[in-house]
């Protein structure tokens, strides 16, 4: 089969279509005949070799991490699922797989698709969709009544984000450029700050929660608006202890290496008096049978801005790279 490959770690031409053998389904696996997969920015980190020392590949490897698709076989032990059913996942991150005709994914972490979704519009959800979820619910504990800022609400993670976290009954304020106010607005989010004019630290004051998309000095201004003893949960700024030792389950080395790495940021939250986590979201089955249950009842939609076929996967990428996609850029099997 034809997949979309990382062959070395470096800029967009260590990525290309080669002939790989159709991967077997071992005990407790599904095999997947995939329909379509997302495109994320990990996906170009992983090839510019970014995240190398915390995400281990063995290269050449079929590069992505999310997909929608239709079970095609199953081993041994697989009880939840069968040949037919429509189904998504966050694929495992050491494993990846998603840009390739067939994968096979252990059962645990796939879900079935909600019958409203076609092909596309569920490629979009896991990764993202996840990552939202685990943030806000598990890392900011955001409760009714709360009021959370999340920077980049226009993006893969931003526009699911504002609408969970307006589904857990919080007021919701985002950065967004003009052209995307209304975008956000339409999710959920009470306040738009835009960021090419102003910067959110001068508007915004007394939060209980940020969720940090962009990093940069995004995140040391998420800092200044927070309640003392509230807390920025990034996904886009630098790994801390807690990642190490949560997110990765890393050794003592790993872990003083983040400790050292991210002292200047810490230092500058608890000058503050707020906390600071960066998180890597994980793939899970259960979380995303939620999620799928909240697209059932109307709760939560998926945004897709651009489609391509999986022959122009690399089209995709530019444009993702370019860091202006309204929700998910998807490509179709
Ligand atoms: N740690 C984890 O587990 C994890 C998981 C998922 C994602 N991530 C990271 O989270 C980040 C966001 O991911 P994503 O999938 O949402 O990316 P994305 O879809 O590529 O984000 C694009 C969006 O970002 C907005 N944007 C760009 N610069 C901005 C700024 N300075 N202020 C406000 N908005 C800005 C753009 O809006 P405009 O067009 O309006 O400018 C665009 O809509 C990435 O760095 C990704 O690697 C980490």
């Amino acid at each position: 089969m034809k997949a979309y490959v990382l062959t070395r770690y470096g800029d967009s031409s260590v990525m290309e279509m080669r002939e790989v053998p159709e991967p077997i389904a071992a005990d407790n696996e599904v095999l997947i005949k995939v329909q379509a997969a997302a495109l994320n920015p990990v996906d170009y980190k992983l090839r510019e070799g970014k995240m190398r020392l915390l995400n281990h590949l063995d290269l050449p490897t079929v590069a992505g991490n999310e997909f929608s698709g239709i079970v095609a076989g199953v081993g041994d032990g697989v009880t939840r699922f069968a040949v037919g059913d429509r189904v998504f996942a966050r694929v495992d991150k050491n494993k990846l797989g998603a840009f390739a005709p067939y994968l096979v994914i252990s059962q645990t972490l796939l879900a079935k698709i909600p019958e409203s979704l076609d092909f596309v519009a569920a490629a979009g959800l896991p990764l993202a969709g996840l990552t939202a979820l685990q943030a806000l619910r598990d890392e900011l504990a955001v409760t009714a009544g709360d009021r959370i800022f999340i920077s980049g609400g226009a993006g893969g993670v931003g526009t699911l984000a504002i609408q969970l976290a307006t589904w857990m009954g919080a007021e919701v304020a985002t950065t967004a450029s003009p052209q995307s106010e209304e975008f956000v607005r339409s999710l959920g989010a009470s306040t738009v700050i835009n960021y090419r004019e102003q910067r959110f630290k001068d508007v915004l004051s007394e939060y209980d929660g940020a969720f940090d998309l962009t990093g940069g000095a995004d995140l040391q201004d998420s800092f200044s608006i927070l309640k003392r003893g509230a807390k920025t949960v990034s996904i886009a700024g630098f790994p801390e202890p807690t990642t190490a030792r949560v997110d990765l389950e890393a050794g003592p080395l790993l872990t003083a290496a983040l400790w050292i790495l991210s002292a200047k940021i810490r230092r500058q939250a608890r000058q503050k008096g707020v906390g600071y986590r960066y998180m890597f979201m994980h793939p899970s089955g259960t979380d995303l049978e939620l999620l799928a249950g909240l697209v059932e009842e109307g709760k939560l939609k998926t945004v897709t801005d651009r489609v391509f076929p999986f022959e122009q996967i690399a089209e995709g990428f530019s444009y993702l790279e370019q860091g202006h996609a309204k929700g998910k850029v998807v490509v179709q099997m």
